[in-house]
């Protein structure tokens, strides 16, 4: 399983955003959407073996969405339907433990330390090690929306390994495209090796 962990810093907390202003009001949901769509969707295809969690951060109490490609059904390749799904997930009670909002969908109160407490993660920065020099990459990535991770969250990730897809600062959902991409040469190399071998 492949997971990514995005931050959304001021992304909204509550079901009542409106998807006609998910970049102004509901503070850059639309990232969120994006690294949602980018987690899962091949051309008419979906990537069954990726999680992909939001922390969303812009309201009074932190709350973690999980999107999780073996059981999501109702996701289309838009914004729009990820920001629907987003909402739907909001409007469910979130307690202290994952609670299913919708087929693939579920959610909790809590963010980044509790996530931190259950995966290895490794934080997606372009000054960490190149992924096309790594021997073996890990399977779970941290990335920050538009803004930097905050110093309490540098202190929270201090000590994990650092993975850089390319010299340049990219959006989180290009980044999430390029490391997917990475993933899917090394596999097609793997069955390559195993069809010359047999
Ligand atoms: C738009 S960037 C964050 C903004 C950036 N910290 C800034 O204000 O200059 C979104 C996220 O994508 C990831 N990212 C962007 N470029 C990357 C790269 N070349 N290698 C690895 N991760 C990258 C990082 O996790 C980053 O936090």
């Amino acid at each position: 399983m492949i997971r990514f962990a995005v931050i959304g810093h001021k992304a909204v907390t509550e079901p009542t955003f409106t998807l006609n202003d998910m970049p102004g009001a509901a503070g850059r949901m639309d990232i969120m959407c994006r690294c949602i769509n980018t987690s899962f969707f091949l051309s008419h295809d979906m990537r069954r073996n990726v999680e992909c969690f939001l922390i969303l951060k812009g309201g009074e109490t932190e709350k973690t969405l999980v999107f999780s490609g073996e059981t999501i059904r109702s996701l289309n390749p838009d914004e729009r339907s990820a920001g629907a799904i987003i909402k739907k997930g909001l409007g469910t009670d979130a307690g202290d433990t994952f609670k299913k909002a919708a087929d693939g969908i579920r959610i909790r109160a809590g963010g980044l330390k509790e996530l931190l407490a259950e995966y290895p993660f490794a934080v997606l920065d372009e000054n960490g090690t190149d992924i096309r020099e790594a021997e073996s990459l890990p399977e779970n990535f941290l990335l920050s929306d538009h803004m930097n991770f905050t110093e309490e969250e540098e202190e929270l990730i201090k000590d994990l390994p650092r993975y850089s897809v390319g010299p340049r600062v990219l959006h989180a959902d290009h980044t999430i495209t390029v490391l997917l991409n990475e993933f899917d040469r090394r596999e097609a190399g793997r069955k390559e090796a195993d069809r010359v071998e047999a």
